[in-house]
C-alpha cells in the first residue's frame, strides 16, 4: 500500500465561501489545499450580475491571508432577469467561469432561482454558443415530490428537456446523490459532467438518521440510501473523466445547524482530501484519485492543470480532526466522517 501520495494541487468545483467574517474564517481552509474553486453565488442578496461577481471576487482576494495563493472562479446566479449580454461580456472578460441554476426554493438562499424555464432560454442559448458551463442544482421543488426523489424527478422533468432543447450546452450536474444521476451522467455526451461531495461518497441516510438525528450530516440534496452511495463511489473511482470533486463545503455556524430547523450544508473543506483518499483506497482505486481531485474538472472547464503539488501521508495512527473552525461569525463545526482518518495532507 502506498504510504505517500503526491498529486497536482487539487481544485474544488463547487464551494460556498459566504461573505464577510464567515468568508475570512473559512477561506484559508480551502486555500491551504486547493488552487482554485468554483465559488457559489448564493449570497444574500445573490451574485446576479457581472458587477456583483467582480465585487465579490475582489472581497475574496482581499480576505486571502498573506502568503496563500488561491484563484476564485466566479459564477453568476441565474434568475429570470439574467441578461444574456451581461453573461456574454463577463465570460469574455474572464470574470466568470460558469452560471449557476437553482430551481426556486431548492436549497439555502435559492428564493431568486428559476421558476419558469422559458424565461432563461435566451441566457442558456448564449451559454451554449460561447461554451460557458451551466452548474445545476438538480432537484425539483414541487411540494408533492418526496425529498428523496427530487433529484431523479429533476433529471427527467427538467434537465433532460433543457439539454435536448439547447444542444451544445455544457452542464455540470452538481453534488449528485443517486444512481439515477450516476447513470445519466455516464450515458451522456461529453457536454455533461458531474461533481460529487465528500459526504455523499462516505455516508448514507442511515448515518444521518439512525440512533438520533445528526444535524452536521444534513445537506441538500439530502443523503440517500446505501445503494446510491455505492453507485457514486463506483463512478468516482472508475477513472471516468466525466466526474470530479465538488465539495459543496457549506459553512453554517454551529448554532444554526443544531437548531429546531437546522440549516443544510456540511463543512468539509478542512478534511476533504484525507476523506477522499480513504474513499479511493477502500475502492482499491488510488491510481484514479489524482484525476478525480486535480484533473478531470480542469479538463471539463478547459483550464490548464495546476503546476504545484500537494502530498498526503498515510499515518499509522489516526489523527485528531479539528472539531470546529473559529470565524468572526461564530464557530463552524467541521465535518466528522465518523471513521478514523489515517491520510493527512503534509504538503
Ligand atoms: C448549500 C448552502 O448552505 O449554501 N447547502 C447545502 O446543503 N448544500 C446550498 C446548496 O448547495 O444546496
Ligand atoms: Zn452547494
Amino acid at each position: 500500500m502506498a504510504q505517500t501520495l503526491t498529486i497536482r494541487t487539487p481544485d474544488d468545483w463547487h464551494l460556498h465561501l459566504r461573505d464577510g467574517a464567515m468568508m475570512e474564517g473559512v477561506l484559508p481552509e480551502t486555500a491551504r489545499d486547493f488552487a482554485r474553486a468554483i465559488i457559489m453565488p448564493n449570497l444574500v442578496p445573490p451574485v446576479v450580475t457581472s458587477k456583483d461577481a467582480a465585487a465579490y471576487r475582489d472581497r475574496i482576494l482581499s480576505a486571502l491571508p498573506e502568503g496563500m495563493t488561491f484563484q476564485p472562479l466566479m459564477t453568476l446566479y441565474l434568475t429570470e432577469a439574467t441578461d444574456p449580454q451581461d453573461v456574454r461580456a463577463a465570460a469574455a472578460a474572464g470574470l466568470i467561469s460558469a452560471v449557476k441554476l437553482y430551481p426556486a426554493g431548492a436549497t439555502t438562499n435559492s428564493a431568486s432561482g428559476v421558476q419558469n424555464f422559458d424565461n432563461v432560454r435566451a441566457a442558456l442559448e448564449t451559454m451554449a454558443e460561447i461554451g460557458l458551463p451551466l452548474c445545476v442544482h438538480g432537484e425539483v421543488t414541487r411540494a408533492e415530490i418526496d425529498i428523496f426523489d427530487r433529484e431523479a424527478v429533476f433529471i427527467e422533468e427538467v434537465l433532460d428537456p433543457i439539454r435536448r432543447a439547447t444542444p451544445g450546452l455544457r452542464v455540470v450536474m452538481e453534488h449528485i446523490t443517486t444512481s439515477d444521476a450516476a447513470t445519466y451522467v455516464s450515458e451522456g455526451n461529453d457536454d455533461l459532467a458531474a461533481t460529487i461531495t465528500v459526504q455523499h461518497l462516505m455516508l448514507d441516510r442511515n448515518d444521518l438518521l439512525v440512533g438520533g438525528v445528526r444535524p452536521h450530516y444534513y445537506c441538500l440534496p439530502v443523503l440517500k440510501r446505501r445503494t446510491h452511495r455505492d453507485a457514486l463511489v463506483a463512478l468516482a473511482t472508475s477513472g471516468s473523466r466525466k466526474v470530479f470533486l465538488g465539495t459543496d463545503s457549506a459553512p453554517h455556524t454551529t448554532d444554526t445547524k443544531e437548531a429546531p430547523c437546522g440549516c443544510a450544508g456540511c463543512f468539509t473543506a478542512p478534511v476533504t482530501l484525507p476523506c477522499i483518499a480513504h474513499v479511493f483506497e477502500d475502492a482499491n482505486a488510488l491510481e484514479h484519485f489524482e484525476a478525480f481531485v486535480s484533473e478531470n474538472g480542469a479538463r471539463f472547464y478547459g483550464m490548464p492543470l495546476n503546476e504545484g503539488t500537494v502530498t498526503l501521508h498515510r499515518l499509522d495512527d489516526a489523527w485528531t480532526l479539528p472539531t470546529s473552525v473559529t470565524t468572526g461569525a461564530g464557530p463552524v463545526t467541521v465535518f466528522d466522517p465518523g471513521r478514523p482518518l489515517h491520510w493527512r495532507v503534509t504538503k
